[in-house]
């Protein structure tokens, strides 16, 4: 009954965005942050992915890194980012903004992906602006910058850093030419990644929320959706697909 009413949202809208959290890729065998079994269980996030901590034991949050990077490596797209895929395919997603560092919608297909936390494959020099992908860690600790011998640090988002200027303002001007938003596995609780529906929800648009569990979005949702996005959204895109 809600798949349906979702899907008419859907089918109906003019311009679909999706906003999507760590929930979306924990079927791809990638653990959320928060919640049971989530990474912030094993590891203090203050202790391992702020500003300060790569200051102090930069040790630590090269731990974590390359926890999170083999991780990632291991994964594969699930039925999640490959029915974000077929929505952009069929002319109704215009862009996912995503929370994640992970490449899972690039390499399920999708094309207009906008990171604004980063990207977990990427290197850069804060000395000297050098900026390089990488395809493996074949360093034990963070790698030196070929242009100016600083020490590198991946190209990620660390809590009490600002978040990349160019992406987050593409991901604003994104959410408010939207009229319905696709809110899947998030939390909805890190600022200022967290505004994203409520600019949605501010221009009259439609939210609608797919999680595991009820969240900080649910209360603003037209729509929630309780479930794995692995076996909501193909089901979702199906009925849509039937109605376009
Ligand atoms: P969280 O770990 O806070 O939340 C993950 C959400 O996904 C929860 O609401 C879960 O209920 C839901 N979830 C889990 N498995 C799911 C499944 N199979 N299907 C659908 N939903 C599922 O992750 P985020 O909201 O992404 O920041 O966290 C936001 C930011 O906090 C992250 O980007 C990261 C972290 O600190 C930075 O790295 C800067």
């Amino acid at each position: 009954m809600d798949l349906e009413k979702a899907a008419k949202y859907i089918a109906n809208a003019e311009y679909v965005i999706a906003f999507t959290g760590a929930g979306i890729s924990a079927e791809s065998g990638i653990p959320t942050f928060r919640g049971k079994g989530g990474l912030w269980e094993k590891y203090d996030p203050n202790e391992y992915a702020t500003v300060k901590a790569l200051e102090k034991h930069p040790e630590k949050v090269w731990q974590l890194y390359v926890e999170i990077f083999n991780l990632i490596k291991r994964s594969q797209p699930n039925p999640a980012h490959i029915a974000l895929r077929q929505l952009e395919n069929l002319g109704l997603l215009k862009s996912i903004i995503t929370q994640n560092i992970d490449d899972l919608h690039e390499r399920a297909g999708s094309k207009r992906v906008i990171k604004i936390h980063g990207n977990y494959d990427v290197m850069r020099c804060d000395n000297c602006g050098y900026k390089e992908k990488i395809e493996s860690i074949s360093t034990d600790f963070f790698p030196k910058c070929p242009r100016c011998g600083e020490y590198m640090r991946p190209d990620i988002v660390l809590f009490g850093e600002k978040l990349p200027e160019h992406e987050l303002a593409l991901a604003f001007d994104e959410a408010s030419k939207a009229d319905l938003v696709l809110v899947v596995g998030t939390s909805g609780v890190v600022m200022p990644a967290a505004i994203i529906p409520y600019i949605v929800r501010d221009n009259g648009g439609i939210i609608i929320e797919v999680n595991y569990e009820p969240s900080a979005v649910t209360n603003i949702a037209n729509v929630s959706l309780i479930g794995k996005a692995g076996e909501i959204l193909p089901k979702l895109v199906e009925i849509v697909k039937g109605l376009i």
